[in-house]
């Protein structure tokens, strides 16, 4: 199979360099371009990341001796380049805006880890075990940026990651309302113990908008398409607190579930085991085989022995029981820059190519 050339915009990044690892080997995936700001461009790879370097594995060869490009300056170069482009910059929002819908007039698919886009009503926002059918839209956001081959797609804040695909194939019971506190790990903030020391014995109750997204995110992601645009759901009521912790990786949640129809416990472990989404159905190369994984073991799931589970795509819970004020508590976990992040982009990218949304230039 002729692989697709791909492009990373924030290359140099927390989560860019984890786009770049991810693409070392990547089955249908060669990376082409590189770009980030004007301080790392003209530099090579391993130049512009050399003091900064936060992956456990080596910089990929591959990569180390691709020159940096300019994400603004050579926006056209770059989509003559490649098939089509990951996106995780550190910009203003309207910035990152504009700059994505450049690449995407310029007929140059974006995936974007950026938050920018994610409201905006034809842009679809996935997860992609939940809401596959969202792609739908991008014909619709095709016409109003005038493209032929051209879009937006982005994926969700990681902090649902760890709780929204955990409630998903219990939809059907009716979920009332969600209460959830999220425990959210440093990498997040794009961050290592060694730049942010303060964080070492320490929590900060207080990550900024990221309650806003807990709460409003999953909504979105179980929204209908009507009249060429993604409406959002009007339930479940959610609401969240989100605190940083001294992890290095791994978002863990703690949620309390009520619902119209009452399940059995025994019903939503069955339902978690044999949840299969359309990257399962497809065998896309970064799909886990098995989405959700139910740890028996009152202890589990924790960030250190669980976050890297089928590649860190897969999401891990534990500790279903019942609650005296909510029907169910529950404890999820998931990788907050594989599949929070770059790795949930991937897969995106993957179902994106496989759905014929993507092709070769
Ligand atoms: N970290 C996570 O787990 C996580 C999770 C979900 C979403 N996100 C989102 O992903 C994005 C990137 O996050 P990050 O943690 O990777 O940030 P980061 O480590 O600070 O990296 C930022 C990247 O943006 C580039 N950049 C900054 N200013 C630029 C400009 N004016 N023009 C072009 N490129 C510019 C940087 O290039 P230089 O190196 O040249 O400065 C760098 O490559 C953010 O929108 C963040 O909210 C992060």
């Amino acid at each position: 199979m002729e692989k697709f050339k791909v492009g990373i915009i924030g290359a140099t990044g927390m989560v860019g360099q984890r786009f770049v690892t991810l693409m070392e080997n990547h089955p249908w995936f060669e990376l082409t371009a590189i770009a980030a700001s004007p301080r790392s461009a003209g530099k090579t790879y391993e130049q512009a990341v050399a003091n900064r370097w936060a992956m456990k594995t080596p910089i990929p060869q591959q990569a180390k001796g691709l020159v940096v490009m300019d994400a603004q300056a050579d926006v056209e170069k770059i989509a003559g380049m490649v098939d089509f482009v990951f996106c995780a910059v550190d910009m203003k929002k309207e910035e990152i805006r504009a700059l994505e819908e450049r690449y995407a007039k310029a007929e140059c698919p974006v995936v974007s880890n950026n938050s920018a886009h994610r409201w905006t009503d034809d842009v679809p926002m996935v997860v992609p075990e939940l809401n596959p059918q969202h792609l739908e839209i991008i014909p619709y956001q095709r016409k109003r940026l005038g493209t032929k081959r051209g879009f937006i797609a982005v994926k969700s804040n990681c902090s649902i990651q760890s709780y929204a695909p955990v409630l998903h194939p219990l939809m059907k019971y009716g979920i009332e309302k969600v209460l959830v506190c999220t425990y959210q790990a440093i990498s997040g903030a794009g961050k290592t113990f060694e730049r942010w020391p303060e964080m070492v014995d320490n929590l900060i109750p207080y990550i900024g908008g990221e309650e806003e997204k807990s709460e409003q995110e999953p909504l979105k992601v179980w929204g209908t398409i009507q009249g060429g645009k993604i409406v959002k759901a009007d339930s479940p009521a959610i609401t969240a607190q989100c605190l940083r912790v001294p992890v290095s990786d791994g978002h863990t949640a703690a949620a309390f579930v009520t619902f119209r129809n009452k399940p059995t416990q025994e019903q939503i472990k069955a339902d978690w085991a044999a949840f299969k989404g359309r990257p399962q159905e497809l065998g896309l190369p970064s799909a886990p085989k098995q989405f959700i994984h139910y740890f028996e073991e009152p202890d589990r799931p924790q960030a250190r022995l669980d976050r890297e589970l089928e590649g860190g795509m897969a999401i891990s819970v534990g500790r279903l029981r019942p609650d005296t004020q909510y029907d169910y508590k529950f404890v999820g976990l998931s990788h907050n820059t594989l599949r929070g992040a770059a790795g949930g982009a991937v897969l995106l990218a993957e179902l994106l190519c496989a759905e014929g949304y993507i092709d070769h230039r």
